[in-house]
């Protein structure tokens, strides 16, 4: 069996002008979970209103997932998670639209 470790996940949460607020949620996994698997089960289990993209889910392939994990950006469905804490924010450089969800669209591909 595998050991359990735990992670105190601080997600940024909000729209656009709200005032800056993170949820401290603490999780519970097994090496080699994702922090997706993470963010996934919190939506289940915890806050199904939490925004997050993703599609593929672990395949890297869809690229849904980008944000900033610890201060970098990542792909949250290939970024293992870590004990301790670990900060997960929406990226700095594309609109919010909520929470974890930036519009990453090009410009040419936008509906209106
Ligand atoms: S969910 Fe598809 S690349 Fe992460």
């Amino acid at each position: 069996m595998s050991e359990r470790l735990t992670t105190n996940l601080k997600i940024r949460r909000g729209t656009p002008g709200d005032a800056e607020a993170y949820d401290v949620i603490e999780f519970e996994f097994e090496a080699g979970q994702s922090v997706l698997d993470a963010l996934r089960w919190i939506r289940s289990n915890r806050d199904a209103s939490l925004a997050v993209r993703y599609s593929c889910i672990n395949a890297n392939a869809c690229k849904e997932c980008v944000m900033r994990i610890d201060g970098r950006t990542g792909y949250a469905c290939t970024t293992a998670l870590k004990p301790g804490e670990m900060l997960i924010e929406p990226l700095p450089n594309k609109r919010l639209i909520r929470d974890l969800v930036t519009d990453t669209l090009p410009p040419d591909e936008r509906l209106a």
